[in-house]
């Protein structure tokens, strides 16, 4: 049998990892989903939600993944023979699937709006934004083109594998994304209303919050993280048996949790105080708007959407992977086959979503994408994360866990490290993503 692809090296699997979990989730959701939830008081319980919550379950997903360097149906079916565990794995799949369907279309958008903001047509029209908003919105031929278009570049690095394709795009991509950032802040922070801005960004008011805040808040850290449908397990099933889970972890939820930060310091200054309205159009219409008043805004505006298409794409390209990966271990599809016949499906059932924002009636009166998002986006992903803590801490065992964890990370089998993951993983995660699953399933919001 061929060996199993490795990363080259432990940055090269933390800049993949980091590339897939920063994406749409950090600079389109989290600025409007903070932005609708009252700001600095939001950003505090994200933060705590992703270190007490979401990074115990990146620790297990890793290490699931790296034991059984397979997919995550294929990790289910070795780590636990003759069980129906792999169920989870196999649902893992089927979300991949759901989410990259509707996530390529947000994607696609990135695309249109480079080449209209290079054209002009987003600066120097007469047209306000909310109008070339909608009338792209609606232009279902436009629509689904993008889609496969964005897909196409997904499948792309996804064909090249794992050193050459997806690791070497994340090592060009990321570092190209920061200094677009840090270039973006530097700029926006001159304006002059910049520290109205960064005031509802930074300054908590607690009145807003409520049960509602908190939820909201730990579904977008899953999301964010990439966590609870095993695109940590497969991304960490190419890991070296000798690395240090716990610190590459650690790394991954730092870097996310740094951009999402850094991006509200784009938005807010930018917006120059709360937003006026805050939802998915946040950064398609609000921003673009803010773009035209400002000096330099065409060119703004040109990058600001080049470093969306990029963080798109590192995250596209890791969903893509988890579905590819499932059908070379288990189908023994060829990698190439595989990415593309996958890419091309999961593009045909992105059309729904496509045409669910004004170009077709049906699709449009159900909401179609954000039914997506909430079903595939939210119930899944917090489902898998519960499933995940439960299938180590009832089904292989802590100790178990442990014991592989401890192959590289020099901190297990210290009292208060172990004391930690074992609170973590029987209890506070469980009961935390538990709680979450009830209220979405309950008032099915999202
Ligand atoms: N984490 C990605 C983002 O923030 C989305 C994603 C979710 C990617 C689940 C992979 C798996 O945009």
């Amino acid at each position: 049998m061929q060996k199993r692809e490795e990363w080259s090296s432990k940055l090269g699997f933390i800049l993949a990892a980091s590339g897939s979990a920063i994406g749409l989730g950090n600079i389109w959701r989290f600025p409007y989903i903070t932005g609708a939830n009252g700001g600095g008081a939001f950003v505090l319980i994200y933060l705590i939600c992703v270190f007490v919550v979401a990074f115990p379950v990146m620790i297990v997903e890793l290490v699931i993944g790296r034991k059984a360097k397979k997919n995550p149906v294929g990790a289910f079916k070795t780590i636990a023979p003759g069980s129906k565990w792999w169920i989870i794995g196999a649902l893992g799949v089927i979300a991949g699937f759901g989410i990259l369907s509707y996530y390529s279309v947000v994607a696609g958008w990135t695309l249109a709006y480079i080449i209209k903001a290079v054209s002009g047509g987003l600066t120097n029209s007469s047209v306000n934004p909310a109008e070339i908003f909608n009338n792209f919105a609606k232009n279902g031929v436009l629509q689904v083109t993008y889609l496969f278009v964005f897909s196409a570049f997904t499948v792309f690095v996804v064909i090249g594998g794992i050193k050459e394709g997806i690791e070497k795009a994340a090592k060009i991509l990321l570092p190209l994304l920061f200094i677009l950032m840090l270039l973006l802040i530097g700029y926006v922070l001159t304006l002059p209303n910049a520290m109205n801005g960064l005031k509802f960004y930074l300054i908590p008011d607690f009145s807003k919050v409520n049960s509602h805040t908190v939820l909201m808040a730990m579904g977008q850290a899953f999301f964010s993280l990439s966590l609870g449908m095993g695109a940590m397990i497969t991304y960490g099933s190419y890991l070296p048996s000798d690395d240090d889970l716990f610190s590459s972890a650690f790394y991954v939820t730092f870097f996310d949790t740094l951009i999402a930060i850094l991006a509200g310091f784009i938005i807010f200054p930018a917006l120059g105080g709360a937003p006026s309205k805050s939802g998915p159009s946040l950064v398609f219409v609000v921003l673009v708007d803010v773009f035209r008043k400002i000096p330099f805004g065409e060119i703004i505006a040109i990058v600001f959407f080049i470093l969306m298409a990029i963080a798109a794409l590192t995250s596209t390209v890791s969903l893509l992977e988890v579905v590819t990966s499932y059908l070379i271990d288990e189908k023994k599809i060829e990698r190439k086959k595989a990415a593309i016949g996958a890419g091309f499906v999961i593009a045909l059932l992105g059309i729904p979503s496509a045409l669910s924002l004004g170009a077709n009636k049906f699709f449009t009166k159900i909401g179609f994408l954000d039914k997506m998002d909430f079903v595939f986006g939210n119930i899944f992903l917090t489902f898998g994360g519960l499933m995940m803590c439960l299938f180590v801490a009832y089904k292989w065992g802590l100790e178990y866990f442990l014991e592989h964890l401890s192959e590289g990370c020099e901190h297990v089998g210290k009292s208060h490290f172990n004391n930690w993951l074992k609170l973590a993983i029987y209890f506070i995660c469980p009961l935390a993503i538990a709680v979450l699953l009830l209220y979405l399933l309950i008032t099915g919001e999202s």
